[in-house]
């Protein structure tokens, strides 16, 4: 059965690596014959969460704040898998990424137990460092994010050993790396 992809791109730059990763991904994935929407959280209107734990009480519009996280909110929640695409900014996700992800809470305090609904995953992620010890901050950001949500996690792009915009398309290794996850999907 085809599957229904939500990619949330933190980068800012339309024309860097992260979206040359994120564009390779959605050849494959839509060459398998799923969909895919991405939202480029940059040109949004997302602000971070309030804290204010009042959301959860409609499901068509869970959060307090009326911003384009509503129209985020339809599409994660059709979605079988959730792609986390962004650039490493102080090892870490970017704001942007973070700020959106953190607006799920609502979705979540939609149910008793604060459950978020049960999800695959991935990560596309492109950064300088090229070396596991770069990348180890966010992979146990990570890692320790799919264990706590009880998601699935499907794999993890790493794109190291890229600076300025479009270097990794002088990396096909990784493009392809991208594009043989999406391809993977079915
Ligand atoms: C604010 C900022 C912080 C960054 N922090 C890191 C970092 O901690 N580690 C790293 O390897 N690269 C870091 N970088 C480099 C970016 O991850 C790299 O340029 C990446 O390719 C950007 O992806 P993009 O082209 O999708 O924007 C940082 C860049 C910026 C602008």
């Amino acid at each position: 059965m085809n599957k229904k992809i939500c990619i949330l791109n933190g980068s800012p730059r339309s024309n860097g690596n992260t979206k040359a990763l994120i564009a390779d991904f959605i050849k494959g994935a839509e060459a398998a014959g799923n969909e895919t929407v991405c939202f480029d959280l940059q040109k949004m209107n997302i602000h971070g969460c309030l804290g204010c734990c009042g959301g959860g009480k409609d499901a068509a519009s869970p959060c307090v704040q009326k911003d384009d996280m509503e129209k985020v909110y339809p599409v994660y929640k059709d979605a079988d898998v959730i792609v986390l695409a962004s650039p490493m900014y102080y090892w870490g996700i970017s704001g942007q990424l973070k700020c959106a992800f953190d607006r799920l809470f609502a979705v979540a305090e939609l149910t008793a137990n604060y459950e978020n609904p049960k999800k695959d995953c991935i990560l596309l992620m492109a950064a300088e460092g090229d070396s596991e010890s770069n990348f180890a901050p966010v992979r146990a950001f990570y890692e320790g994010l799919v264990s706590h949500l009880g998601w699935n996690n499907l794999g993890i792009i790493y794109a190291g050993g890229n600076m300025e915009a479009g270097d990794v398309l002088k990396k096909p290794e990784q493009l392809e790396k991208a594009g043989a996850l999406g391809r993977s999907i079915v």
